[in-house]
């Protein structure tokens, strides 16, 4: 078995560690839900606070340039993704994004009414097309296509796919340039969700001459709990689409203070209301930290440690447990899926071993690997806790709340 300890200190991201508050005795491995909180963020968010808000009041907007934020943070986002700095906005959550986007292209595109999405999606993805579809009338629906089956089901009826990048259980990786062009040649438009590979994996949207998509702040961008998303329209798209949630903060000239709506030149446009100042500066912080680290290397480590972890438990114990997703690495995200039917049992467990992982419905748990701050010690460790728990609790039914040794 590899040593853990040596590939620690080959590792050429390791450096990154030490740029996260990580509790002592902790395992982290739930990036996938909650990216831990990087230790430049407190000052960043302090600052924010204490000098901007406290000393410059109102005057902020301008003498600190909040009313920049968004699209300054955006164009960071970008340098992730494989976009251009003016084809990224940050703005509201994922689902209020997604609406937008879904409302915008299926108006845009009136002589279609099917909305195409992959049953098992993340739910607020399948809930907002459902909602927005809805709300849009006129024949509008949303069909869900087997897994595995979104490219053979796009057809003349398509109006718009939405699609995860790496789909939030099982963490495979879809083929973001195919499924794009397949579409392309339908005449269908797809939005892609980026919420588990921006700053996981390597995203290269101009690459894959993707046209939409949107994303979520607080898993692997560092952004914390609820920070701001993004949205993502390619420069050719900007003039043609119109927010529907058509808000003050889109118009040409907020200040202006007309009672007509004009919306904003580009991308400006799709902002709808005031920014979040403060969680907007500790996404800015995360952010700036991802974009500091090398994208290629990144990928490498997330998929030794994976490697190591998958090698190590399967080497010691197989039964009952099961590979959810690509065997192969190379097409999985950052996190490993596995399968037990008492898996909700495991993952309380493991907690109570200071392995932070989690539990999604059935029988799933998902460990995330990501890079700058997992490392193989914590790799071999989450190993060995699981192998214990699985020898405590296996053949046996135990309660949640049943002793872990
Ligand atoms: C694929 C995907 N999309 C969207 C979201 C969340 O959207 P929101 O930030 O609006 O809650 C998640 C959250 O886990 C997700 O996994």
């Amino acid at each position: 078995m590899t040593d853990p300890a040596a590939l620690d200190r080959a590792d050429p991201l390791r450096r990154f560690r030490d740029q996260f508050e990580l509790p002592r005795g902790v395992v982290y491995l739930a990036g996938h839900s909650l990216g831990p909180l990087p230790k430049r963020t407190v000052a960043r968010v302090a600052q924010t606070v204490q000098n901007e808000w406290g000393r410059t009041l109102v005057a902020a907007w301008d003498e600190h340039d909040w009313i920049g934020a968004p699209a300054r943070i955006g164009a960071k986002i970008a340098t992730l993704i494989g976009a251009d700095a003016d084809e990224v906005l940050v703005a509201d959550s994922t689902s209020v994004n997604l609406f937008k986007l879904i409302a915008a292209l299926m108006i845009a595109a009136p002589e279609r009414r099917t909305l195409l999405i992959e049953s098992g999606e993340f739910p607020t993805d399948m809930h907002v097309a459902q909602g927005a579809t809805a709300a849009l009338g006129r024949g509008r629906q949303v069909r869900f296509a087997r897994q595995g089956q979104l490219a053979e089901r796009i057809d003349e009826n398509v109006a718009l796919v939405v699609a995860s990048h790496v789909h939030y259980r099982d963490a495979r990786i879809r083929d973001m340039l195919a499924i794009t062009q397949r579409a392309r040649e339908a005449g269908a438009l797809v939005i892609w969700d980026l919420s588990h590979s921006a700053g996981a994996i390597l995203v290269d949207l101009h690459g894959a001459r993707a046209d939409f998509a949107v994303g979520c702040g607080y898993k692997y961008l560092n952004g914390g709990p609820g920070a701001p998303a993004y949205l993502y329209i390619s420069r050719q798209w900007q003039e043609r689409l119109s927010n529907p949630i058509s808000g003050w903060l889109g118009h040409a000239d907020p200040f202006s203070f007309v009672d007509s709506y004009n919306p904003a030149a580009g991308l400006a446009r799709f902002a709808s209301g005031t920014p979040p100042i403060l969680a907007l500066a500790a996404l800015e912080a995360g952010v700036e930290l991802m974009a500091e680290a090398p994208r290629t290397e990144m990928t490498l480590k997330t998929q030794a440690l994976q490697q190591l972890f998958l090698d190590r438990v399967f080497a010691r114990r197989r039964a009952g447990l099961s590979l959810l997703g690509p065997e192969d690495v190379r097409e999985r995200g950052v996190h490993v899926a596995l399968r037990h039917k008492r898996a909700e049992l495991l993952v309380a467990h493991l907690a109570r071993l200071g392995v932070i992982s989690d539990f999604r419905p059935p029988d799933a748990m998902r460990f995330a690997f990501a890079p700058l701050y997992t490392s193989f010690a914590d790799s071999a460790a989450a190993a060995d806790a699981l192998v214990q728990v699985l020898q405590t609790v296996g053949g046996r039914d135990l309660s949640p709340t049943a002793k872990v040794p």
